[in-house]
């Protein structure tokens, strides 16, 4: 059974589609045959591996299961896009039984066919989000460096234990990172020194440094390791795959 990882922070733009994918890249460079999910309206995901947001999300399509695209050269990495469609995400953030229903048959099949799953959560605690959290086996959670970086976490962390209590005993925290780190800025450092006194060996070695070739390897349609590879972050990226595989075992 492959392991499910969701990628969330109700905060906006701390770097979970940016670790979604990147992540999603390097775990299928090491050769682990990986499914990247896009499950936010806002399809940036999608726009980051340079494809145009389909009508229908290929989830809500239950005939669609084994047909996702290959966005990279890798054989391993398999990509099922957002939904360019309000009424669709709609349909699918409400998260009535019937999609319920879809949505679990898709997690399961997936499961099977893949080492590793990973979900891209848009910035909500919404029905959608609890479901994705419903159907996880991890849950990664990027901190951005700088000081507001808790806003919004406590909910989170509770949605979290509720989760965990009442709907999946399975969920796991799967770490949390830390994004954006600027090394210019002394803030950057207090805000580490902060969340790992705070949340211990939960986060992750590797910190995810503030690069502006992210930016640039968005605008190309490549992940940060095609676009730059000896980048000092696609090098980060690499080395929280590794971290993410050997936490595993
Ligand atoms: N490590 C980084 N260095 C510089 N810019 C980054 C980094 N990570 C993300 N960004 C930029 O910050 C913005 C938000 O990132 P994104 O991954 O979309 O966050 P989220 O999915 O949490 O909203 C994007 O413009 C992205 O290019
Ligand atoms: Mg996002």
């Amino acid at each position: 059974m492959g392991t499910t990882l969701c990628v969330a922070n109700p905060k906006g733009g701390v770097g979970k589609t940016t670790t979604s994918v990147n992540l999603a890249d390097g775990l299928a460079k090491s050769g682990k045959r990986t499914l990247l999910v896009d499950l936010d309206p806002h399809c940036s995901a999608t726009q980051a591996l340079g494809l145009v947001p389909p009508d229908r999300h290929p989830f809500m399509l239950l005939e669609a299961a084994g047909d996702f695209a290959t966005p990279s050269k890798s054989d391993f990495f398999a990509f099922c896009p957002s939904s360019s469609s309000y009424r669709e995400m709609d349909l699918l953030a409400q998260c009535s039984e019937d999609v319920l229903g879809v949505l679990s048959a898709q997690f399961e099949s997936c499961a099977e066919r893949f080492d590793y799953i990973v979900l891209d959560c848009p910035s909500s605690l919404g029905a959608l989000q609890q479901a994705v959290l419903a159907h996880s086996r991890e849950v990664l959670i990027p901190i951005e460096c700088e000081y507001f970086a808790m806003e919004g976490l406590t909910e989170m962390i509770h949605l979290i234990r509720d989760v965990m209590n009442y709907k999946n005993r399975e969920l796991d925290f799967g770490g949390i990172l830390l994004t954006k780190y600027d090394e210019s800025l002394e803030s950057s450092g207090v805000v580490e020194a902060e969340i790992r006194e705070f949340f211990g060996e939960v986060v992750f070695d590797t910190v995810i440094p503030k690069d502006a070739v992210t930016c640039e390897a968005f605008y190309s349609g490549n992940t940060i390791l095609d676009y730059a590879p000896r980048s000092r972050i696609a090098r980060a990226y690499v080395e929280l795959s590794m971290e993410v595989i050997d936490r595993e075992q």
